[in-house]
């Protein structure tokens, strides 16, 4: 059967889901796309094309998305031509089995496969079978793909792809294949344009950012040169390594006053015998004294982390291991997850899932409630601070409120003040704080 052709002007509709990583793969799926004549629309009632850009990471985050996508395919009821598409880790994941759950899908398009979306979307009006784009590239260095991004006061730029770290648990490196470095070039022309468009703040972003290397250009040597662009107030990136965190990296920290200090340090356990069997390489006693360097040299540093409980082989003394960690190293705040076993990685082949549901969720219950009470103490460490906040714009919850972040990454709301817009660094006295928000008086 033959479909219209499509003429220009489509409209597509893009959801996200996952990681940073994610959110700005969207952004250049987004500019790809309306470079070829599509118009973005907020209604997702109203699209002619819908990519919902996915995260395979734990199981959960897959089983929502299905959920989602049979929703969306009620919408091919009153529009029979309507393009429903899976892009990005899921995608890679599952292949094509995904179309045993899901045949209604009608594009499966990998990490890698994203240059390819417009060609794609055109063959199916010649041609109803799904499209599929699910090779790992690792020549693909996403380059002259520029992103269409959400304005406000910060921007993602994505410096590297892919990880060769292999941890036992991670999906990443199977769906994000092997690790690339976009040329330093490349990104110092993309932070000069977003600092002429008004952007205040860049997040370098990788999944292992700071093994960022150009010939002769590491993670450090890209992170000076970045904050040195005239216009950007704040660099920020996600997520290090611990290591990959060299000396030159905590100088640079250290001294250069628009580089944000504030270091999210994924640990993932507080037990060296756990950490082994996760393939991370270091020990706990390593990271505690990595931690104690970042502070002794980047005074008022910011730490938050990811922690998984529940992995294979964690005894009650692994577990009670990392729950002391936390207390001796006291982070700001931490994503903390039970391990969820993904097929394919080394875990799921080779380690026995063997914690039980319920004692995953005691454990898991336990860090959370013991980080809410270390991120209020911190947190209220900062009452009657004056602190220089990055206005982000009106409170959600408030709108007689502003809200906007100091360079430690805490969210900070404060009233309107005449005189006081978004974009701009204001001084703000800080005098409440809870585990998430500190409440203050900008002082201008
Ligand atoms: N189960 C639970 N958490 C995981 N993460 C990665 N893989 C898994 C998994 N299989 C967590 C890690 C990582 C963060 C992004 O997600 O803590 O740092
Ligand atoms: Fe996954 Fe480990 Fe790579 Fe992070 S470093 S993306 S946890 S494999």
């Amino acid at each position: 059967m033959n479909f219209p052709i499509r003429n220009r002007s489509q409209a597509l509709y893009v959801e996200t889901y996952g990681c940073q990583m994610n959110k700005s793969d969207s952004e250049l799926i987004v500019g790809l796309l309306t470079r070829d004549g599509y118009r973005l629309v907020d209604d997702v009632s109203r699209a002619d094309v819908i990519l919902v850009n996915t995260c395979a990471i734990r199981e959960h985050a897959e089983t929502r998305v299905l959920g989602r996508m049979a929703e969306l395919n009620h919408l091919k009821a009153s529009n029979p031509d309507l393009i429903l598409g899976l892009c990005g880790c899921m995608s890679q994941h599952l292949g094509e089995n995904i179309l045993d759950k899901a045949p209604y899908i009608d594009l499966v398009v990998g990490p890698d496969g994203y240059r390819r979306l417009p060609e794609m979307i055109r063959s199916l009006d010649q041609n109803r079978e799904p499209a599929l784009s699910l090779a790992l590239d690792k020549t693909e260095h996403y380059l002259a793909l520029d992103p269409v991004r959400e304005p406000g006061v910060n921007a993602w730029v994505t410096i590297m792809r892919g990880c060769d770290k292999f941890c036992t648990f991670c999906i990443v490196p199977y769906v994000r294949g092997r690790e690339r470095s976009t040329p330093h070039q490349e990104i110092l022309r993309q932070v000069e344009r977003l600092a002429a468009e008004g952007y205040r703040e860049v997040t370098l972003l990788g999944q292992t950012v700071n093994a960022y290397q150009d010939g002769a250009i590491d993670f450090a040597g890209l992170l000076q040169m970045v904050a040195d662009v005239d216009g950007i107030e704040r660099v920020r990136f996600t997520a290090p390594h611990p290591s990959h965190f060299s000396d030159r990296l905590i100088d640079v920290m250290a001294d250069h006053p628009r580089v944000c200090k504030h270091a999210h340090l994924p640990l993932q356990s507080g037990s060296t015998r756990i950490l082994r069997a996760m393939r991370r390489d270091y020990t706990a006693e390593e990271y505690v004294a990595l931690v104690s360097n970042l502070r002794t040299r980047i005074p008022g540093l910011a730490l938050t982390t990811d922690i998984i409980v529940g992995f294979c082989g964690e005894s009650e003394e692994d577990f009670q291991a990392t729950y002391d960690l936390m207390a001796a190293v006291r982070f700001d705040s931490a994503f903390m997850f039970k391990y969820s076993p993904r097929e394919g990685t080394a875990a799921y082949r080779k380690l026995a899932d063997d914690v039980p549901e319920g004692e995953k969720s005691r454990r898991l219950t336990a860090i959370i409630d013991r980080q809410k009470a270390i991120s209020e103490e911190r947190n209220r460490a900062y009452i009657g601070r004056m602190v220089e906040v990055l206005v982000e714009g009106e409170s959600k919850r408030d709108a007689d409120h502003l809200f906007g972040k100091t360079d430690t990454f805490k969210t900070v709301v404060f009233p309107k003040t005449a005189g006081v817009r978004a974009q701009t660094l204001v001084p703000v006295h800080i005098d409440r704080a809870t585990a998430f928000t500190l409440f203050g008086t900008s002082r201008r």
